[in-house]
C-alpha cells in the first residue's frame, strides 16, 4: 500500500473524502501526512480526529516559494510519503516541489479542464453560460491546472444557481471522484492514465 501526503489550506473536505475511503476499507493507498500551509486551517483538526499525523509548513515564514515548496518536500519525505494530493491546497508550486513529485502528485480542480484553470470557476461558468460543469483529477505538471486528465465528473448548472449552489453541487462530486482516482493511481498509474474515470451526477439528464 502507497503512503500518501495530503496537502490542504483549508476546511479539507475533499481530504477528509479521501481518508475515510482509504479507512474505510485497505487498498493500495493509506495516508500517512496531512499537510497544511496555513496553520489555521479547519482540516488539520479533522485529520487528527481521523487519526492522521498532520504538520504545518507555514509559507509566511519563508522568504521566497523555492524555500517553502523545499520545507514541504522535508516532511512529506520525512513521513515517508509516496504520493501526493493536493487537496484545496492553495498555493503556487514551483519545480522545487513539482519536479520533485513528478508523476506522483494528482490536483482537485474545481472545473471540467482544460476549461477555467486558477480562481473563481463557478462564478467564470455561470458567467460563461455553460450548461455542463464540474470538476476534475490532473496529474500535477509545472504549468498550472494542465497536467494529464485522470477523471472527471460533470453536474448540470440549473436555473437560478448561484455560485454558492453550483459550488456546493460541484464539491459533492469531487468527494465521489477523487477517492475513485486515487486508488486507481496509486494501485496502477499507467491504468489509471489510459482509463480515465468519467463519473455524471444523478439527475443530471
Ligand atoms: C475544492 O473545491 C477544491 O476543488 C478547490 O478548493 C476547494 C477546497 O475545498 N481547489 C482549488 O480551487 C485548487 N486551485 P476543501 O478544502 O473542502 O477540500
Amino acid at each position: 500500500s502507497r503512503a500518501v501526503g495530503i496537502l490542504i489550506s483549508g476546511r479539507g473536505s475533499n481530504m477528509t473524502a479521501l481518508v475515510e475511503a482509504m479507512q474505510r476499507a485497505p487498498g493500495p493507498a493509506h495516508p500517512a501526512l496531512v499537510l497544511s500551509n496555513r496553520p489555521g486551517a479547519g482540516g488539520l483538526e479533522t485529520a487528527a480526529r481521523l487519526g492522521v499525523p498532520t504538520a504545518v509548513v507555514d509559507h509566511r515564514a519563508f522568504p521566497d516559494r523555492e524555500r517553502f515548496d523545499a520545507a514541504v518536500n522535508s516532511r512529506l519525505a520525512e513521513a515517508g510519503v509516496e504520493l501526493v494530493a493536493c487537496a484545496g491546497f492553495m498555493r503556487i508550486m514551483t519545480p522545487v516541489l513539482t519536479g520533485a513529485w513528478a508523476g506522483r502528485m494528482l490536483n482537485i480542480h474545481p472545473s471540467l479542464l482544460p476549461l477555467f484553470p486558477g480562481l473563481d470557476t463557478h462564478a467564470r461558468a455561470l458567467a460563461a453560460g455553460v450548461a455542463i460543469h464540474g470538476c476534475t483529477v490532473h496529474e500535477v505538471t509545472q504549468e498550472l491546472d494542465a497536467g494529464p486528465i485522470l477523471g472527471q465528473a460533470a453536474v448540470p448548472v440549473r436555473p437560478g444557481d448561484t455560485e454558492a449552489s453550483l459550488a456546493a453541487r460541484v464539491l459533492e462530486q469531487e468527494h465521489r471522484l477523487y477517492p475513485r482516482v486515487l486508488a486507481a493511481f496509486a494501485a496502477d498509474p499507467a491504468a489509471a492514465r489510459a482509463g480515465r474515470v468519467a463519473l455524471f451526477a444523478a439527475g443530471s439528464a
